[in-house]
């Protein structure tokens, strides 16, 4: 049955109705201490741990594994994530997870393990190949055909969210594109968020991913509203549905809790109070993009992170090339608000209000940005003119993106947002 169509007369109805999913999670300083009773309570009895290296380095891998045997519950632990995932790690943590009957998965890092781990969760559970999954054109885009084995997402940055969405990000670089698998079924059981565990983050790192959870939170904020989707079948209903109240209370308070601490969890990174906040804000802001969307500044972060590994990210470890997810997404977000607020003009005011008591939010993001030492050019990224035609090329296929966005955005739009971030 179907009320919102049979309402509608001639024309397509317009969608009268929003789903909102969100797991369980379980916050505050101490929070990863209960991560038997959590894992336990799905019934898990062989997991494997899959973990960034700093979590097996800072011993904190082996704390969590402990806590896990009292239980009574095994842990392997995989540790092999170097950068944010590519299609070659994704194949090799597949193959772990795989290996040994594991009946559960924990993911313990920032949004790489994270994902990673639901790439483990995903394969363990429905076999096939990764292509099958991942979103079209680069993949076959097949729908994740049922739940998956119980996961548990323990993040240790402050920014992605990817504890409590049902999206996995990989990089594609021989094709200079990152997509990834996006499905309910993806959505951790439980997220466990301690700030404690992001005390530890390098100043680069929390800069990045505290960006990452502020441009989550105002593209959801200034994302076309579900009402303007084409109504469908719940069962076709995707998990961008655009901005809802409920969406709509969670990225407000986000984008007040960064502007209130990424600053100061970026000065001094033992600020707990700020690295609550930071941590607060960024499974807040998870949530609600999580059902809201994404756009602009994310269709164009896909190929400014794939197409050239030619910058170093300072106080990220290891001395590799590549441009991280936030600083990737955070470059071009002035501009995108520069060309885009004429369609969300009441939206975008209240963001920058929210988030330092200004008016004009192209401005207020540019500020923090540089206030956080955030590189503010694609130039200082690697970039330059010649470029620009393949970034709008690889925006241009993130459609299921694009079509969040306040207005219509076309290629010219985004050919105009790149140039004035170069
Ligand atoms: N699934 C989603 O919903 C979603 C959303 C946004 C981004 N992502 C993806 O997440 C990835 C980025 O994740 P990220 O920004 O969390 O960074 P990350 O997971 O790539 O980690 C960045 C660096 O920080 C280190 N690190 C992490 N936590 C630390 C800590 N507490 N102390 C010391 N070092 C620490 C890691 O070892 C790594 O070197 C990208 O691949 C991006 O595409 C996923």
């Amino acid at each position: 049955m179907s009320t919102a169509a049979g309402a509608a007369g001639t024309g397509a109805a317009r969608e009268t109705i929003f789903t909102f999913d969100a797991p369980p999670v379980v916050f505050g300083e101490g929070a990863a201490e209960e991560i038997d009773f959590h894992v336990a309570r799905l019934g898990v009895t062989r997991a494997l741990l899959v973990c960034d290296p700093f979590v097996t380095a800072s011993g904190l891998a082996a704390r969590l594994s402990g806590a896990l045997a009292a239980r009574g519950i095994a842990a392997d632990v995989f540790d092999r994530i170097a950068g944010e995932p590519g299609e070659e790690s994704a194949r090799d943590a597949i193959e772990a997870a795989r290996a040994r009957g594991y009946d559960g998965f924990i993911g313990v890092g920032g949004g790489s393990a994270l994902d990673t781990a639901k790439l483990c969760a995903l394969f363990a559970t429905h076999g096939g190949e990764l292509l099958d999954y991942v979103n079209k054109p680069i993949g076959e885009g097949r729908q994740v055909p049922g739940p998956v084995l119980p996961l548990v997402a323990v993040p240790t940055t402050a920014g992605t969210g990817s504890e409590v969405t049902s999206v996995i990000v990989l990089d594609f670089p021989r094709l200079g594109v990152k997509t990834g698998i996006s499905h309910r079924h993806l959505r951790p059981r439980v997220a466990i968020v301690d700030p404690l565990l992001s005390l530890s983050c390098p100043r680069g790192v929390t800069a990045a991913a505290g960006l990452d959870a502020l441009a989550h939170a105002l593209e959801a904020y200034t994302a076309r509203p579900y009402g303007a989707r084409t109504h469908s079948a719940p069962e076709e209903r995707p998990p961008y549905q655009g901005a809802g109240p409920l969406t709509e209370a969670l990225c407000a308070q986000a984008i007040r809790l960064v502007g209130r601490s990424l600053r100061r969890a970026v000065a001094d990174g033992g600020d707990v109070e700020a690295r609550r906040e930071m941590a607060l804000a960024a499974t807040t802001a998870g949530i609600g993009f999580g059902n809201a969307g994404v756009h602009v500044p994310h269709a164009l972060a896909y190929p400014i992170a794939s197409l050239k590994h030619a910058w170093s990210p300072p106080g990220y470890p290891g001395g590799a090339l590549f441009v991280p997810h936030g600083l990737a997404v955070s470059v071009t977000s002035p501009a995108a608000y520069r060309v885009l607020a004429d369609a969300a003009p009441e939206r975008c005011r209240e963001a920058a209000r929210l988030l330092d008591g200004s008016d004009e939010l192209a401005s207020a993001f540019a500020r923090l940005m540089a206030d956080i030492g955030a590189p503010a050019t694609l130039g200082e990224l690697g970039y330059n003119s010649e470029d620009v035609p393949a970034i709008v090329e690889g925006a241009l296929k993130q459609q299921r993106l694009l079509v969040m966005a306040p207005r219509d955005v076309g290629a010219a739009d985004l050919e105009a947002i790149v140039r004035a971030s170069l």
